[in-house]
């Protein structure tokens, strides 16, 4: 296997490093406490080629591979999971799920903004009664010849309030189960639309999350993706993808924790020395460095296999599985090393840890990964 990074993959590592250390980091604390948008670093991330970075040129984008998208990923995330959360989303969910299934009218009036940063996307599947178990979708897209009428309630969806084009997942035909879910486009403007109440919530507080109801939208057929009842398949192959991207999250929130973990640990001065000369700090930090490690191989072979043209579905799910329990366990451990600082905002590694927690959620729980990985080995 070869490991080396592409010149070009260690310039968009090193843009993003950059950006997240010089942009992001001198307001990150201010947001997480005050839940404030990061609009103007969205918006200088847009400019950076980072809102749709796979995405082909012709359409706005950058036109890379996902290797350099988990490793800008990983290092935005380093720093802010909560404007990591932004761009994943509108990468990987929306831009992804409309360059694969769009139609070209639909790549040209609704990806071609979003690759270029000049507008956000959300995705829309999770209901109150339809989070993991996905098929129970109980939003309605009705069929009424030349438009769908859509009625229903979605929560927890990132970019709930600041996005412009939402995908939404609706059942148009119950009797068919998921073979009757449609994916459809749905504008901000479109009468019906209501953007509902901004969650106030325990981690990545600096991105939005809301509710969102739709109230007879009527929504032309041309913004059906895919032939109908294509919707949940269209959700289950895009998630694929999105998995990855939550999984260089998980990856990079654990390795921000280790970076100041391990500074820390030089700095730090307890029974007359600095604290990694304890072996029981030691110890921890050579837990920390090789389960990061093994995420990132699992993070890359996950990215390397989906550039390869070849089916990720096992490859993404293993990645995000194991990546946010190491960002979990491990931005504890962060915690820990810090002692009494870590339990203070200035020391950034408290957010980090809350901010590890929605990634063994969002986009899948880990149960959920479990599913599929088992599904995928044990099937004849
Ligand atoms: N690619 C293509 N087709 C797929 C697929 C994939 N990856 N996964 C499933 N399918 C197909 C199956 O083949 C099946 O089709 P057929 O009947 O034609 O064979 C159909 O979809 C139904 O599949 P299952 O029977 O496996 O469906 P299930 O009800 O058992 O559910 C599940 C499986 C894996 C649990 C799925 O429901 C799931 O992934 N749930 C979690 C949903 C999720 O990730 N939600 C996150 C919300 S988005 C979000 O979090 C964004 C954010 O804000 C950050």
């Amino acid at each position: 296997m070869n490991f080396e990074l592409t010149e070009e993959q260690v310039a968009v590592r090193d843009a993003a490093r950059d950006f997240a250390q010089n942009v992001l980091k001198p307001g990150v604390i201010e947001r997480d406490r005050d839940q404030i948008f990061p609009t103007e670093e969205v918006k200088q991330l847009g400019e950076l080629g980072f809102m749709g970075i796979m995405v082909d040129a012709k359409y706005g984008g950058s036109g890379m591979d996902t290797i350099s998208y988990v490793l800008a990923m990983e290092e935005i995330s380093k720093v802010d999971a909560s404007t990591s959360v932004v761009m994943s989303v509108n990468n990987s969910l929306v831009c992804y799920g409309l360059e694969a299934f769009g139609s070209e009218e639909q790549k040209q009036k609704y990806l071609t903004p979003l690759a270029s940063g000049q507008k956000i996307g959300a995705f829309c599947l999770s209901e109150p009664e339809a989070g993991s178990d996905a098929t129970s979708q109980r939003t309605t897209a009705i069929d009424m010849g030349d438009h769908y009428l859509v009625n229903g309630t979605k929560n927890w969806i990132t970019n709930g309030g600041t996005a412009s084009t939402y995908i939404v997942i609706a059942q148009t035909d119950v009797e068919k189960g998921h073979k009757g879910i449609n994916a459809l486009i749905i504008e901000k403007d479109m009468p019906g639309f209501v953007v509902g109440a901004k969650e106030d919530k325990l981690g990545i507080r600096g991105s939005d999350t809301h509710t969102l109801m739709f109230q007879d939208v009527k929504v032309p057929k041309e913004n059906r993706l895919g032939e109908d009842g294509f919707g949940f398949k269209f959700a289950m192959k895009t998630l694929a993808g999105g998995r990855i991207g939550i999984a260089a999250q998980a990856l990079g929130i654990a390795a921000g924790a280790y970076d100041l973990a391990l500074a820390y640990s030089k700095e730090r001065k307890t029974f007359g020395k600095e604290i990694y000369k304890h072996q029981a700090i030691s110890f921890k930090l050579a837990d920390m460095a090789t389960q990061i490690e093994c995420a990132r191989l699992l993070v890359h072979k996950a990215a390397s296999i989906k550039d390869a043209g070849e089916n990720y579905d096992l490859a993404s799910s293993m990645a995000k599985l194991y990546a946010s329990e190491v960002a979990m366990t491990q931005t504890i451990e962060a915690v820990q090393i810090h002692g009494g600082y870590g339990f203070v905002k200035e020391y950034h590694v408290e957010r980090m840890m809350r901010d590890a927690k929605i990634t063994q959620i969002y986009e899948g729980t880990s149960e959920v990964q479990r599913i599929v990985i088992s599904r995928s080995i044990l099937k004849d």
